[in-house]
């Protein structure tokens, strides 16, 4: 029996390595000549340094120095210099230490350096600080009178909102049923366990090896170099494991260049951790108001669609992300009007956040499809049947492909959505109301440019190299199932290397285009070996592949065989002993296929329905039940896809009831910046979660077929929650998290 890897429930294959401790994050490298660094941050949200006293601190034992704006190194001068990849083009991104400027609270202002870590932080907190305060807004709601419209992209992959069609206020305003609510979303906070960190090796030839938290080497490498004024050739970025990181680690963060900074002016090899308070400082999901109009026929069709978004940025970059869109895009709506604004405040610039823009878009569309089941008395399922859209609606273009419908009716008929009560409050378990809801989630699946090389050693060892990341997410064990399915290897047998920029460079780790991009690369390397590996076989002199061409063959459990007749075959080592003993190795770019693409659009697509519980004398919430059914193409492992999307869903737990940065506007300031205040779903949080993974073929999205799961997982998990509280207690609540107040 041939055995197959793709689609198989597969461990980690760095799962030893993660459990054991022996695999290295970024603050856990380590110099014998090592510094310690710890941040200095600030208290004021806008404003500047008006005085720096560091005597104090540099009498602290083992002090070595402290840096600030007075006494740094050259950086560079120029804004460009610091745009990294994922850095919109038109801001200035901020620069460490560089001048007195104050942009928001928590903006590192100084940076101790010492020959021990708890020298350091003593240091750090005998520096004296004085400011110049300005005033400051860091509140939405007062905020919004400069609110600017967004009218095209200022990043890779980010789309400005689509050409309105239609005439949606007319629509609107013909509708017999109409709708019109504001949906507000908070602040959320990247929290992955892994703390940001940098540690710099300075080698004895002066070059450095710089080990960082980043979900990419390459643009690591890229900022320092270019700010820091150092080459390419003497900056290695390494990150081989990442403790999460959820988009956060996308744009290199300030430790990166401050510990690097330390290390060339110092000579000396550095270590430099964030805090978790620094960590509340940096990337977070923007706060967003959605005002969403919907107009619809009786029966529940939709005539008009309107959303204004409304979302927070920094005044010194205009960050933003795509939220509008997606009310847009998945319903059949000949109306449609999408805006999408920013408003600019004295905080630190958001950053992408597990599926950002889709997490909060969603949200409030498929809450507002809620709505309008009600108004209308649909069955909410029923509704979105009634508008299901088999093109997509902003671009008009063809999905490649779109099977949202197996996943209502398979996730409706695990859920048992039937027994659902239409009516709220009619289902009670003891104090509690009980209700049920459901919503849907729609995450792009782009392929990117990616490299990566395949090199199969004369024993048989095939190692896999490519400069992507694994944030946790399984990017180890994917490619080497895919290397394996493709040169018909044990898993054992192939070896990946990933998270280090001398390897075939990748692009950033996220959009959830990892499995496409870089897995295309990886299959196509591959690929390119086993060709030469065939070639090897035919020309044995007893061959049996004699007459086959490479497109006749399959490799399968070591073995070069004739499709069709396994009974031909010639083994992977004997092909292997006669080629001239040198490994065989082959680097391939990839990318999108845009003559087939042509015309279409993908997604990953998913139907989410969820259970609660909510007490009646405290409103406290209890999500019991959650299915949630994707269709995201090939699965390539089945184990890490479920976890992907077992994570997503109680993620969805915490944004539907618990997490939010709460901001003291009087100190522009978050002040829950910690784990004890700042809350997340805990085990007591998570009940029963069913994942179903619908049948979704698609050869047009990348060779693979497999549409990436790492974002699909959150979308809609909120929305559903909040549709099933609706369900079971009759308020709805617009605004996140719903909280117990919110509903007693
Ligand atoms: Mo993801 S938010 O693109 O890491």
């Amino acid at each position: 029996m041939n055995t197959h890897l793709i689609g198989t429930d597969v461990n980690r294959i760095d799962g030893p390595a993660k459990v054991s401790g022996a695999a290295k994050y970024a603050a856990e490298f380590f110099a014998p000549d090592m510094l310690y660094a710890v941040v200095v941050s600030g208290v004021i949200a806008h404003g500047e340094i008006d005085s720096i006293d560091t005597a104090a601190a540099m009498k602290v034992t083992g002090a070595v120095e402290v840096f600030s704006h007075k006494n740094r190194p050259h950086m560079a001068w120029f804004n460009k210099s610091y745009l990294d990849e994922d850095a919109p083009t038109d801001g200035k991104p901020l620069r460490p230490l560089y001048d007195e400027k104050i942009h928001h609270s928590g903006q590192p202002v100084a940076l101790c350096v010492a020959e021990t870590f708890e020298a350091a932080r003593a240091m750090s907190r005998l520096v004296e600080v004085s400011y110049k305060a300005l005033t400051h807004q860091t509140d939405m709601t007062f905020a919004v009178q400069e609110a600017k419209k967004v009218e095209k992209s200022n990043r890779a992959g980010i789309e400005p909102p689509p050409k309105n069609r239609g005439d949606s206020a007319q629509a609107y305003a013909d509708a017999p049923v109409k709708l019109a609510k504001g949906y507000l979303s908070p602040t959320e906070i990247h929290n992955p366990i892994e703390l940001f960190a940098t540690t710099v090796v300075v080698n004895e030839d002066e070059t450095m090896t710089i080990y960082d938290k980043t979900q990419s080497v390459s643009n690591s490498q890229l900022l320092v170099c270019n700010a820091l004024g150092l080459s390419k050739d003497d900056v290695r970025v390494e990150s081989p494991f990442v403790g999460g990181a959820f988009g956060s680690a996308l744009r290199p963060q300030y430790q990166l260049i401050l510990a690097t900074m330390a290390a060339k002016a110092l000579k000396r090899s550095v270590r430099l951790t964030l805090t978790r308070d620094q960590m509340f400082t940096l990337s977070h999901r923007p706060e967003t108001l959605q005002e969403i109009r919907l107009g619809a026929d009786t029966d529940g069709t939709l005539l008009a669609m309107h959303n204004e978004s409304l979302q927070a940025t920094s005044r010194y970059e205009n960050y933003f992300e795509v939220i509008a869109n997606w009310s847009g895009l998945s319903y059949l709506c000949e109306n449609a009007t999408m805006e999408e604004k920013t408003v600019s405040m004295d905080i630190s610039t958001p950053g992408d956040m597990r599926a950002p823009g889709a997490v909060q878009g969603v949200w409030a569309i498929e809450t507002a499809m809620d709505e309008l089941a009600i108004a209308t008395g649909r069955d909410p399922v029923d509704l979105r049947l009634q508008n299901y859209a088999e093109k997509d609606q902003n671009h008009g273009k063809k999905y490649s492909s779109k099977e949202l419908k197996a996943c209502y009716a398979q996730g409706a008929a695990m859920f048992r959505w039937n027994e659902r009560k239409p009516t709220p409050r009619t289902e009670r378990r003891g104090t509690a109301l009980v209700g049920r809801g459901m919503a849907g989630g729609v995450w792009e699946s782009p392929q990117m440019p990616a490299s990566a090389k395949a090199t199969l050693a004369p024993d048989g060892t095939l190692t896999i190299a490519s400069g992507t990341a694994d944030i946790g997410t399984g990017t180890y064990t994917v490619m080497a199932i895919l290397a394996g399915e493709a040169l018909g290897l044990p898993l054992a047998k192939v070896i990946v290397k990933l998270g280090d920029s001398e390897l075939p460079v990748a692009p950033l780790e996220g959009g959830s285009w990892t499995v496409s991009s870089v897995g295309t690369a990886v299959t196509e390397a591959c690929k390119a070996v086993a060709e030469k590996v065939f070639k090897l076989a035919s020309g044995l002199g007893d061959s049996p592949l004699k007459h086959a061409s490479f497109k006749d063959v399959e490799f399968v459990n070591e073995r070069i065989s004739l499709r069709g007749d396994a009974t031909k075959f010639v083994t992977l080592a004997a092909a292997l002993a006669s080629g001239d003993g040198e490994p065989i190795a082959e680097k391939t770019k990839t990318g999108p296929n845009f003559l087939k693409q042509h015309g279409y659009k993908s997604y990953t697509h998913s139907a989410v329905f969820a259970e609660v519980e909510v007490d009646e004398d405290f409103g406290t919430v209890s999500v019991c039940r959650v299915v949630s059914a994707i269709a995201g193409g090939r699965i390539i492992n089945h184990e890490a896809a479920r976890s992907q999307i077992l994570g997503g869903v109680v993620w969805g737990i915490g944004m539907a009831l618990q997490e939010q940065a709460e901001t003291d506007h009087q100190f522009g300031r978050i002040m829950n910046h910690n784990l004890a205040e700042y809350h997340v779903p805990v085990n007591a949080d998570v009940h029963d979660i069913e994942v179903i993974f619908v049948k979704e073929e698609d050869d047009i999205v990348n060779p693979i077929g497999a549409k990436g799961l790492g974002e699909i997982g959150l979308v809609g998990v909120a929305a559903a929650i909040g549709n099933a509280i609706y369900n079971a207690t009759g308020k709805r609540i617009r605004e996140l998290p719903i909280t117990l107040d919110k509903l007693i």
